[in-house]
């Protein structure tokens, strides 16, 4: 299966993403994992891309094009891949469709998850990660246990995640007309239990890989 999760900002996308990658033995990636663990490394990629991310902005398209290619070169990604946050713009998406066309591997679908922007911003400011795993929690929805060694994102501030989804407006949204063409993009409600969207992105996934 490869797979794109499509969405604005906490939307589900990691959420989602952790769970299918076991149910469906393929793995995820995240540019925005990669791109925090660059930035906590001080690698030059990671610096290069920290004013852009603390600003709730998207970082330049060849950046995260170039990793996204070195990720995909990698043994365990030849069988299939969940790819979280990426591509985020057209040129992106173009890029990735050139690489796997190459490959003779082409996309088989990409998920849309919608969530209403109200939603939108409280699942991103009460957002916590547990840095010793990466488990994602939410402080209402999904409460982290007691021992979690817990982050709370820079980007989660109020103000930032307004920029983040103006950004999705004005950047991303685009991608969804593109892929529409393409007949490759499928939508589901991202609003219940987490285990409820689960279900709905698996019965669309049966149904495009039927
Ligand atoms: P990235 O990390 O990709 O951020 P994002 O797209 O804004 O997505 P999030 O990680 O905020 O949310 P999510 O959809 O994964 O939701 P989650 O599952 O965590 O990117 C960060 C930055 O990196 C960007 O701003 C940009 O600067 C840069 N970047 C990354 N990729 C790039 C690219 N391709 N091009 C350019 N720049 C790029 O869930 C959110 C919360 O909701 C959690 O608390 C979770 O527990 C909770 N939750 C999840 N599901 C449910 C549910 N069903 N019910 C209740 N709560 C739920």
């Amino acid at each position: 299966m490869r797979l794109v999760l499509v969405g604005p900002p906490a939307s589900g996308k990691g959420t989602q993403a952790a769970i299918l990658t076991v149910r469906l033995g393929v793995p995820k990636i995240s540019t925005g994992d990669m791109l925090r663990q660059a930035r906590a490394a001080r690698t030059e990629l990671g610096l290069a891309a920290e004013g852009f991310m603390n600003a709730g902005l998207l970082v330049p398209d060849d950046v995260v094009i170039g990793l996204v290619s070195e990720r995909l070169e990698q043994a365990d990604a030849q069988s299939g891949f969940i790819l979280d946050g990426f591509p985020r713009t057209v040129v992106q998406a173009e890029a990735l469709e050139a690489l796997l066309a190459r490959r003779g591997t082409p996309l088989d679908v990409v998920v849309q998850i919608d969530v209403s922007s109200d939603l939108l911003l409280e699942r991103a400011t009460l957002r916590r990660t547990d840095k010793r795993t990466g488990q994602i929690y939410h402080l209402k929805y999904t409460p982290p246990p007691p021992d979690a060694d817990l982050e709370h994102r820079k980007d989660d501030q109020e103000d930032t995640v307004r920029k983040r989804l103006d950004e999705y407006d004005a950047m991303t949204a685009a991608l969804l007309p593109h892929y529409q063409a393409l007949g490759l993009l499928k939508r589901i409600d991202g609003v219940g239990k987490p285990e409820q969207v689960t279900e709905r992105m698996l019965q669309v996934l049966r149904v495009a890989g039927s």
